[in-house]
């Protein structure tokens, strides 16, 4: 990334340069995103839309002194402290109701991309806090810039041109998936492009000179919208899909069709090679107060219930597919039982690489999609691979890790139990012939059902919401652990209440991981370990 000599020098010695905090401690932000480098600088974002009333925004540091350069806020603040410019002004008039009591949302954490040839920064943006514009805007409105495209001066910070994917997004939909470029020729054009299939089930080609949208198409199911109006650039919405009526079963769901996980773009082959999730959300804001409902800063809440919709009979939840940009097409497609897949490398020797859910890494031909090797990591794969040569030899490398936020609702059934497996940094070459130490066998939670524990159900229900905001991130939907987290239905810490005290509140497992919650009540705990014991009777055996 740094061609200067100077910069290399500094990465060897390995000594720390500059650290800056990019928001107070207080603020219930995190950065789950890596940060990006470009010109003279670096740009990192911020997550935590579902977190508390949110306000996203990007910044941008000096690469040799860590000093703030500039800060582009993603959606307007409240108009009584005045607009920082134009912009936010201009975002502001797509808002109605007191939306900055809300935050708003639009938190970027991934999508960034630097162009040189039109010295352009874009940023993907996410998706509105709360996901419920009832709430966030609840006289309608676009609500700039949330999940859009914003092209900004790199230098400055400053508005060039933005594309909004979803207007109005109400069912966590953003658009801080990878935003790449290519040059494409579509009829008789040259087109600068950029390339993006953000979580609503659109693959979207915009023009990078003017911010236009070329084509857009489904490359999953969607019944929210029935296509996008190029000329208008807008999406044709489904009527129902924004649960007017308080409920809806939607697709692509709140996972979106394609997440943060790499897509990529092979200009040989001409294909982009997406790992695609086939999961819709049913949404329900019927038990919702829209008039006074509030997030808490550091507690879970999206203004709408939400649980998986059952998806159509002979659907799997993943595939890996290779989209044609300039046809918007699919050309071959891979079923996957799981869709929480790794991202996807592509390279000039006709290959595309993937790890999967199932702790097997493949490599597939580009042209056609079969399955040309496989290796047992032993352990579901998040991350994408890379590749790189040292001499003559070419290696292909991938971490080893079940991660994010399939391994926070998802992933029971795939046996990666907490701590259970050994997470690598695994390289492959050609002439790789060292053996890879072995994974225990995927292992699975025995829920504890002890006969003198007597399940009180009103007791169960005030557990079921303290652990909806406060433990389901992490320990699982319905006390079903993804991997993130241990099980709680396994656990004898939820058969002792002082025990529990401890970990939870007083924080005696905080250096391993485990928040501390000291506003909990006796209470609150107490029903806690009724609603575990609740959820592991009713665990099928
Ligand atoms: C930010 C993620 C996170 C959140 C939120 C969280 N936990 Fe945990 N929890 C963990 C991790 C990680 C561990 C494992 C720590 C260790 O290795 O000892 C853990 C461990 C525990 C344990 C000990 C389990 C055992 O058998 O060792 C209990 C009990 C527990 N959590 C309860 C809760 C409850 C109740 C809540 C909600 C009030 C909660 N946790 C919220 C991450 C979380």
């Amino acid at each position: 990334m740094c061609p200067d000599n100077r910069w290399r020098h500094k990465a060897r010695t390995g000594r720390l340069i500059w650290s800056t905090r990019t928001f107070p401690q207080t603020d219930a932000l995190y950065l789950t995103g890596a940060p990006k480098t470009f010109k003279d600088k670096v740009l990192i974002g911020n997550g935590g839309t579902e977190s508390g009333p949110t306000r996203g925004y990007v910044t941008a540091y000096d690469a040799d002194t860590g000093k703030q350069a500039w800060r582009f806020f993603i959606v307007p603040g409240n108009p009584a402290d005045g607009f920082v410019d134009d912009t936010m002004a201009m975002a502001a008039k797509t808002w109605t109701g007191e939306w900055w009591k809300h935050g708003g949302g639009g938190n970027a954490w991934h999508g960034f991309t630097y162009d040189v040839e039109f010295d352009t920064l874009y940023i993907g943006t996410g998706n509105g806090s709360p996901w419920n514009r009832k709430i966030r805007s609840p006289g309608g409105g676009d609500n700039l810039f949330l999940c859009s495209i914003v092209a900004l001066n790199p230098d400055t910070g400053k508005y060039k041109w933005h594309y909004q994917t979803t207007p109005g997004e109400s069912w966590d939909y953003n658009s801080n998936m990878d935003i790449v470029l290519a040059d494409l020729v579509v009829g008789s054009r040259a087109i600068k492009a950029i390339l993006h299939a953000p979580k609503n089930g659109f693959f979207y080609v915009i023009d990078r000179a003017t911010g236009k949208v070329v084509s857009a198409e489904p490359f999953a199911r969607t019944t929210w919208a029935s296509r996008i109006d190029l000329k208008s650039g807008r999406p044709v919405e489904i009527p129902g899909a924004r649960y007017e009526s308080g409920k809806a079963d939607v697709w692509p769901g709140a996972g979106g069709a394609h997440s943060w996980h790499a897509m990529s773009y092979n200009p040989i082959t001409g294909l982009v090679y997406i790992p695609t999730n086939h999961q819709g959300t049913s949404y329900d804001d019927t038990r919702i107060d829209l008039a006074t409902w509030r997030a808490k800063p550091f507690s879970r809440g999206m203004g709408v219930d939400y649980t998986a919709a059952p998806n159509p009979p002979g659907q799997k939840s993943g595939s890996l597919q290779a989209w044609d940009p300039v046809r918007q097409k699919q050309v071959w497609s891979v079923p996957l039982e799981s869709g929480w897949n790794g991202g996807t490398l592509t390279t000039a020797g006709n290959l595309v690489f993937q790890g999967r859910a199932d702790g097997k890494f493949a490599a597939h031909a580009a042209t056609t999609g079969a399955e040309l090797w496989t290796f047992d990591a032993g352990l579901g794969i998040s991350a994408p691979p890379i590749t790189y040569s040292i001499g003559t030899t070419q290696y292909v490398a991938v971490l080893v890790g079940w991660g994010g936020v399939g391994a926070g609702f998802r992933g029971s059934e795939l046996g990666w139990s907490y701590g259970a497996h050994t997470r690598r940094l695994i390289a492959f070459s050609l002439e790789g012939r060292a053996q890879v130490p072995k994974q225990p066998p995927p292992t699975f939670a025995v829920p504890l059902t002890p006969p003198d524990f007597l399940v009180d159900d009103t007791l169960a229900a005030a557990g079921a919401r303290v652990y909806g905001l406060n433990c389901v991130r992490c320990h699982g939907i319905g006390a079903t652990a993804g991997g993130m987290a241990p099980d709680l239905r396994a656990s004898p810490v939820l058969l002792d209440l002082g025990a529990l005290t401890q970990v939870v509140r007083d924080g005696v497992r905080l250096s391993r991981g485990m928040a501390v919650f000291p506003d909990l009540s006796d209470d609150d705990l107490r029903a806690v370990t009724h609603y575990i014991r609740k959820m592991a009777r009713e665990a099928k055996p």
